[in-house]
């Protein structure tokens, strides 16, 4: 089965002003590269060629600048405006023609994922309804959260004031074709949002969701706060710095992933202006 991807780069970023005024935090620099290079790279290591990036109409242009159609990395990537930041659920009916009855990963744009990618690979294979992850952080309350009763999931609390677990719901959603239908179905949270925590309900009530809890070697991190949008470029820097290798650099995950060949990488090269990111992406020809 194809599967497709969709990221939603939108969101009031509230937590993000004064930034949030003038574009969508997706374009701020995670260390140094823009944030959504981060969930990007993770749909292509997943092997997702046909992506949709939702944002809204003011942020568009310069995603399109940005990332162009996608053919420079040898994928396609389409766009779709959410003007009014009604929750993650509403990526799914926006999205709904793009999704075209298959299946698709539905990634966050401000979420980033570090680690051996096999357990996205495999949940794609794999999925039957709706796959989630589970990462154990120290602050659960924040997210969508876990409940689990005998190593049984038995529900998903969003933002639950105590939380009886640890883990936490990252960004990262593989659905079946029937997802657009149960998105459209939801109401309304209490906080006017169609709540992506909702869908994963619904797949639950249905028996059709399979959690995964992703181990303690892999890295998840989100960047909603400037607090934690400072821990993720501290992360990357520390990363990268170490090993001299890049994490989210798009061109060279395109190339080893063989989207692209040889010489469509040289032609990109080409017409970088002189920069470290144009020389790292030098080094892969060598
Ligand atoms: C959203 C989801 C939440 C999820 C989180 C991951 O929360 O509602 O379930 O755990 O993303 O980043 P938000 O950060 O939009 O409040």
């Amino acid at each position: 089965m194809k599967t497709k991807g969709i990221i939603l780069a939108g969101g009031a970023g509230s937590r993000m002003f004064p930034v949030s005024t003038i574009y969508s935090k997706q374009l701020i620099m995670v260390y140094d590269k823009p944030m959504i290079y981060y969930p990007l790279s993770t749909l292509m290591l997943g092997g997702i060629k046909d992506i949709l990036i939702i944002t809204n109409s003011i942020t568009i242009p310069f995603l399109k600048k940005l990332l162009k159609d996608g053919t420079h990395l040898g994928i396609k990537i389409s766009y779709e405006i959410q003007d009014k930041p009604e929750g993650i659920a509403q990526s799914l009916i926006i999205g709904s023609e793009f999704i075209d009855n298959e299946q698709i990963v539905l990634i966050l744009g401000d979420n980033i994922f570090y680690g051996s990618y096999d357990f996205l690979r495999n949940a794609i294979k794999n999925n039957k309804g709706a796959t989630i992850f589970g990462y154990y952080v120290s602050n659960p309350e924040r997210y969508g959260v876990i409940q689990f009763e005998n190593n049984k999931t038995i529900s998903i609390i969003e933002k639950p004031k105590v939380s009886k677990s640890h883990y936490a719901v990252p960004g990262l959603y593989i659905y079946d074709e029937t997802c657009s239908r149960v998105a459209s179905e939801l109401k309304p949270s209490d906080r006017g949002e169609f709540e992506i925590t909702d869908v994963n309900n619904v797949y639950l009530k249905q028996n059709r969701l399979n959690v995964i809890k992703l181990g303690r070697g892999f890295a998840w991190l989100d960047t909603g706060t400037p607090s934690s949008l400072m821990d993720a470029s501290n992360f990357i820097e520390t990363m990268e710095k170490r090993q001299s290798l890049k994490i989210g650099c798009i061109e060279e995950i395109a190339y080893n992933m063989k989207y692209i060949d040889k010489n469509s990488l040289k032609s990109l090269i080409k017409s970088y202006p002189t920069c470290s990111y144009k020389n790292y992406i030098e080094k892969l020809l060598m």
